[in-house]
Order: C-alpha cells, then structure tokens, then sequence
C-alpha cells in the first residue's frame, strides 16, 4: 500500500454527440465521438487504513457526501475490495466547471477509482476499474480511459480510436450561472424528439457503424475537423440563452473551425487547428467573453483520461 497518490482528472467534450433511440432500461442509446482535453481537476489521497472516507473540496459550490460520485466509486471499491478497514483522506482541487457537460463529476469518480485502486495496492487492470465506473455513470469508463474515443451503448461501451484525433486547439466557454441537467436534457430530447428515434438493435448498429466509417474519423485522414454534431443542442439551445450567446461569440472568432455545445451543455467550444491558435483567439477576444458573463479557457486534445500525477 501507498501513502499518498494524486490523480488529474481530465474534462471531456463531445465531437459528437448522436442520439439514437430509447433503451428498455430507460437510458438513451447513443452514437458518440468523445475526446479528452487538458483542463482538469486533481484528486488527492492520503491513506487512513481506519474505515474512513472523508472528502474535501477548494469549491463551495460542490457536495462532499454521499451523493458524490468521489465518495460513492470509493465506497464501491472497497464494497468489492472485502477489506472494510480501508480508508483515506481525499481533496479535490476543482477546475472544470460543474453542471457544464463536461463530465467533471464523473471525472472526479474515474479518478477515485484509479487513486485507490494503487493507494490500497488493490491492483485492479483499467479493464476492470471501467467495468466498474459503468455502475456509476455512464460517462464514467470513457473518463478512465479518455483519449479519443468511440462510446456506445448509453455512453459505457468503447471503441478506441486507435490513431487518436489530431491534437486540435480548444476555446471552451460557460456561463457560471447557468448548469443544466442531464436527465432534464435527454428529458426534453425525449419529449421533443422521441417520435423520430430509431426503434431496432439493427437501425441502432446501422448508426454505429456509420459513424466507425465516418471520413474525419480514419486514421490516414485524421487532420480533416471534425464536423461536430450534438443532438442534444438543438433541444438545450433554445430554452437555454446562454448557449445561442456563447455559440455565437465563437463562431466570430477569427480562425475557429467549428463550433459546438459540448454534451448537455451548457458549456460551448470552438476548435482551432492547434493550441497557439486557440490561445491567441482567446488572448484577443477575452473582453467580450468577460462582457457576455462567459468564464473560458483555452486548452489541448488530451491522449488519456484520469492519470497518476507524475
Ligand atoms: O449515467 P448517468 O448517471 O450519468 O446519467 C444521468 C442521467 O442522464 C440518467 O439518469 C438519464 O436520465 C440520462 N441519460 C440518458 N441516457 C444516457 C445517459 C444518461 O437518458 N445514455
């Protein structure tokens, strides 16, 4: 066992985000491109050996009990484990926004999985610290494995992209006032949408398999943009204004590719062709996204997901 351990727990944005249908387990079966970017929060662990879990946070605005996804993979891991006496002492220290789409919260959970798999010297394989960030949150095995990913099923089931996607630059922008729910959102997408979802395992698999054979995602072709799509913004979008003004200020930044609302929302992104684009974009426009209320970074395609600090 180790003393101590620290994990970045990276944020995630949706280069696609495709809604197919309704599953029977009343989950949405999805089509997804997801992929890692370098702003993250850090988890660390000091180990108690005393049967206590006791988590704190740098940010107000968060919950540190039992309904955190931190506290619950812990509570999951040593539940598996057998060993009841395991225990420690976790910070997080916040940086991506929360209720954003982001993933941060599931982020933050991957991270505890993997901090205290090695704390506790459980030594569980990634394969099987994914399969149990499934019981948690269906964003949650893409957040331990990050990278670029494939995700099917409700979010769990992925397909790496092998050869990754070009490091693309990243301005990424939300409004600190606004969250939005997910299961408000996949809600409204349900009651707005639901009477075009597709309704069969083959029409599902159809889909997939079109996205697998989607030209921007081969390998040989890897620097075409993604030409982002997220089905769930044409539903958030509209009842949400934050998001029609944040998509709008990045679609008039000079060098932006494209632009997209990044899962639930109601975080946006624009993506540029690398990180010093991205970072003089945002260097020059910075006024006018403090004008809009609008926190926003810059920031990198990342090749991994929740990692021990070096
Ligand atoms: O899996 P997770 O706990 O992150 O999901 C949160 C909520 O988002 C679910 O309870 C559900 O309402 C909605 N959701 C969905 N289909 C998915 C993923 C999430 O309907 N594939």
């Amino acid at each position: 066992m180790t003393a101590t351990v620290r994990v970045s727990a990276p944020a995630k944005i949706n280069l696609h985000l495709e809604v197919l249908g309704l599953r029977a387990d009343g989950f949405h079966e999805l089509a997804m491109v997801m992929q890692s970017i370098d702003l993250a929060d850090e988890l660390s662990c000091i180990n108690t050996a005393d049967g206590s879990l006791h988590l704190t946070c740098d940010c107000d605005d968060l919950s540190c009990g039992r309904d955190n996804l931190i506290v619950r993979a812990a509570e999951l891991l040593r539940q598996r484990s057998g060993f009841g006496e395991l225990g420690a002492r976790l910070h997080l220290s916040k940086r991506i926004p929360i209720g954003a789409g982001l993933a941060g919260g599931s982020s933050d959970g991957a991270a505890a999985l993997v901090a205290l798999n090695t704390l506790w010297g459980l030594g569980h394989s990634q394969a099987e610290l994914e399969c149990m960030a499934a019981d948690l949150g269906s964003d949650m095995p893409f957040c331990i494995a990050g990278g670029s990913q494939l995700c099917f099923g409700r979010g769990e089931t992925l397909e790496p992209l092998v050869a990754g996607c070009h490091r693309f630059g990243v301005v990424l922008v939300k409004d600190p006032l606004v969250s939005v729910s997910t299961p408000w959102a996949y809600g409204e997408c349900r009651r707005l949408r639901g009477a075009t979802y597709l309704d069969d395992e083959s029409a599902f698999e159809d889909r997939r398999q079109a996205l697998r054979q989607a030209p921007w995602l081969q390998p040989h072709d890897d620097l075409r943009t993604p030409p982002l799509r997220n089905d769930l913004q044409e539903v958030v979008a509209p009842q949400t204004p934050a998001v029609p003004i944040a998509l709008q200020l990045l679609a008039d930044l000079p060098g932006q590719l494209r632009v997209a609302m990044s899962g639930s929302g109601p975080s946006c992104f624009a993506l540029f062709p690398d990180r010093s684009a991205a970072d003089l974009a945002l260097e020059q426009h910075r006024d006018q996204f403090h004008d809009a209320g609008l926190e926003a970074w810059s920031c990198s395609f990342l090749g991994h997901g929740a990692k021990l600090a070096a």
